[in-house]
């Protein structure tokens, strides 16, 4: 019995401590240390889903913007997803099973819009139903498309192959994926912040723009 309390006393001392150590990571400065080279070409819009209370996804998508410009257009649900998340789990289980997926407020259209940086919590390893439904009434025909997702752990292993399925007319580049909150996160309010720093989207985006710079000659600037 004294065993017993001993270890559940050790496990919730490491559990609070992880908690704590959490919080204050959550809380240090992400801001950019390193520039942005590369020059992204043509009128950018950053369209995202974000769900959770803790908006990892908005998140990024800021992140984005405050580099590279562009307009942020937010995908929204008619009505919110309920939470907390088992909630959100148990209500979308539902919705993948039956097919029902809840309906979106009209998208805005995206005439004009040369790139369009496409952003979305990982559901079930690809985007969330919200963003499936946008790409169906939207397939991004001619555009650059540039995914980008935050997920709980698991990666992103289905989420570019499935927006090349969804925009066959379109240009897809290699996409970002950030470390976002898992379920006890979610409960901490812990997020990106925890994980990364604007310096990842940064790297990131010199990566993929520096090369399409290089390659369409217009480097300088
Ligand atoms: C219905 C549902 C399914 C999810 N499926 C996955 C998954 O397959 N893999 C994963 O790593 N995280 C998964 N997550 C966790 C979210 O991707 C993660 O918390 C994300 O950062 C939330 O972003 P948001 O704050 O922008 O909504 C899922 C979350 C929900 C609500």
């Amino acid at each position: 019995m004294v065993k017993f309390a001993i270890v559940l006393a050790v496990l919730l001392a490491v559990g609070v401590a992880a908690a704590v150590w959490l919080r204050m990571r959550a809380g240090r400065d992400t801001s950019a240390t390193i520039p942005l080279t590369a020059k992204v070409p043509g009128k950018v819009a950053i369209v995202y889903y974000s769900q959770s209370k803790v908006q990892n996804t908005a998140l990024v998508a800021r992140w984005i913007q405050k580099h590279v410009g562009g307009d942020l257009i937010a995908i929204e649900t008619e009505e919110p997803y309920p939470e907390p998340y088992f909630r959100t789990l148990a209500t979308a289980t539902l919705e993948r099973r039956s097919g029902k997926k809840r309906p979106i407020k009209p998208p805005p259209a995206l005439a004009g819009y040369d790139v369009v940086f496409l952003g979305t919590p990982i559901w079930y390893g690809t985007y969330a139903f919200p963003v499936e439904l946008f790409l169906k009434a939207n397939p991004l025909a001619g555009k650059t498309v540039v995914p980008f997702s935050t997920h709980g752990g698991g990666g992103a292993p289905l989420y570019e192959r499935d927006v090349k399925a969804a925009c066959p007319a379109a240009k897809v580049l290699p996409g970002f994926t950030a470390r976002g909150s898992n379920q006890v996160e979610r409960r901490l309010k812990v997020g990106v912040t925890a994980h990364h720093g604007e310096d990842d989207v940064i790297r990131w985006l010199n990566g993929i723009f520096g090369a399409e710079t290089l390659a369409s000659g217009g480097g300088e600037g």
